[in-house]
């Protein structure tokens, strides 16, 4: 039967193929973290100071839809919400990650300070890494605290 025939073939070819597809496991391929960290490349693109990468620019423009109103502009802080330049000083992207999208609240000060969790806000989820680009360029001084503009690229 030509159906037959066409499942077996492509569960032979499967078979053949599938040491091609062979994931290692976790770790096993990594290397190690150190070596990572410093291997990583930048996340963002500066040139002449301003002029920045598509991904990092609608990061600096999501960041002003998002967080402006809480972290003030251009990430230096306000007196609700710590400043996010220096925040990524410390903070792995991982971690930056995870406080966005689940939150956070502080809750050893009489104030009742929260950041909100925007696992469900679609417009930051999906630019959780442009936000980060942005961020970083201005934690790390290669960005300014002014309107980037595109680099022609
Ligand atoms: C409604 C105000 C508000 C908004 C909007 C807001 N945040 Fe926050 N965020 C906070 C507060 C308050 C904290 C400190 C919470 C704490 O320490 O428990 C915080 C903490 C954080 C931290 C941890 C900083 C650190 O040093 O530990 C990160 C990262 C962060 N916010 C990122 C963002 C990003 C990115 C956005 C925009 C997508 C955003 N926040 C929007 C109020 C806000």
């Amino acid at each position: 039967m030509q159906f037959e025939f066409t499942v077996r073939r492509a569960a032979a070819i499967l078979a053949i193929a599938a040491p091609l597809f062979h994931v290692a496991p976790a770790g096993a391929a990594d290397p190690a973290p150190a070596a990572a960290a410093t291997a990583e490349p930048l996340p963002y693109t500066v040139k002449d100071g301003d002029k920045v990468d598509a991904n990092t620019y609608k990061g600096f423009l999501y960041y002003g839809d998002e967080c402006h109103r809480c972290h003030g502009p251009a990430g230096l802080g306000s007196s609700y919400a710590p400043a996010l330049v220096d925040s990524l000083k410390h903070m792995t992207k991982q971690q930056f990650e995870e406080t966005v999208i689940n939150g956070r609240k502080e809750v050893n000060t009489a104030a009742d300070k929260v950041m909100p969790a925007f696992g469900t806000n679609a417009d930051v989820a999906l630019n959780l890494d442009n936000i980060y680009a942005y961020l970083k360029a201005r934690s790390d001084g290669a960005l300014g605290r002014g309107h980037p503009e595109h680099l022609e690229q």
